[in-house]
């Protein structure tokens, strides 16, 4: 069941995914070697619940932080710890934000410090698959048409694409229908409607496609261990255009502070 929402409900959406947008500003600040992921995961939830939101990872089917930490070939949903981020890695911080009762949900991955330009390669071809995803959602057009998108667009660059998770429709759940893909066929899957809240978040590997779930059930990583990127934003369908709800404008200003 695909939930369309109203104009006013949106409206919701935006509001929680501007907050989770100005939470990884916030986490972006502290990026840096010799920062523990578990520093950045209290960051984050102090700055979520400050702000009248809710960190709805927290807690999520069990889930034990507000941040989902990916260092290197994490794929997904990695636990805050005391690991320490060290010089050349990257790290993807994906997390969801409940504001007044609806959700907005983001990911970007982050070179600590300087990394291999090959792998900044990786990142950069994720990001831009994102923006490839969000540009073949138009009305009318089919959920099939932005996963061949993604597909298409980072397998043509030499990169693999992960199969097991996916986007996601969104609203007062985390996770609703339709299940967004980041692979298969154009012209197949639900067609894309006015008042349709969905997320995007390829995760693209350097090696193969294939992943494993570490024994504490979460942990998702790279099989070969070589890296995997992941960027996330959520968007509506509305007046027959897409509107993107999360912004990197937050992360990209706090960066360049930093780094430039
Ligand atoms: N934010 C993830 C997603 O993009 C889901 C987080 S799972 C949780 O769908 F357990 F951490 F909540
Ligand atoms: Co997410
Ligand atoms: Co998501």
């Amino acid at each position: 069941m695909i939930y369309l929402k109203t104009p006013e409900e949106i409206n919701l959406v935006r509001e929680a995914s501007v907050l989770v947008s100005r939470t990884l500003g916030e986490v972006a600040r502290w990026i840096a070697p010799g920062v523990t992921t578990l520093k950045l995961d209290t960051i984050a939830r102090e700055f979520i619940r400050d702000n009248g939101g809710r960190p709805a990872c927290l807690g999520y089917e069990g889930f034990p932080g507000t941040l989902c930490i990916e260092v290197n070939e994490t794929v997904v949903h990695g636990f805050p710890s005391n690991y320490t981020l060290r010089e050349g890695d990257i790290v993807g911080i994906d997390t969801v934000v409940e504001l007044n009762g609806f959700m907005g949900d983001t990911c970007y991955t982050f070179p600590v410090g300087d990394i291999d330009p090959k792998v900044m390669d990786l990142c950069k071809t994720t990001k831009e698959s994102l923006y490839v995803g969000i540009d073949a959602c138009r009305p009318g057009k089919r959920i099939g048409d932005i996963a061949n998108a993604i597909q298409t667009f980072c397998e043509h660059k030499g990169y693999s694409v992960v199969r097991e998770m996916c986007g996601h429709g969104i609203g007062r759940s985390m996770h609703e229908s339709p299940e967004v893909p980041n692979y298969g066929r154009r012209g197949i899957g639900p067609v894309i409607r006015n008042g349709m809240c969905l997320c995007i978040e390829p995760m693209i590997n350097m090696g193969s496609r294939n992943i494993v779930i570490e024994r504490d059930g979460w942990t998702c990583r790279t099989k070969d261990r070589k890296p995997s990127a992941h960027y996330e934003h959520t968007f509506a369908v509305i007046n027959d255009s897409v509107e993107i709800l999360t912004t990197f404008d937050y992360v990209e200003e706090a960066l360049k502070d930093r780094f430039i």
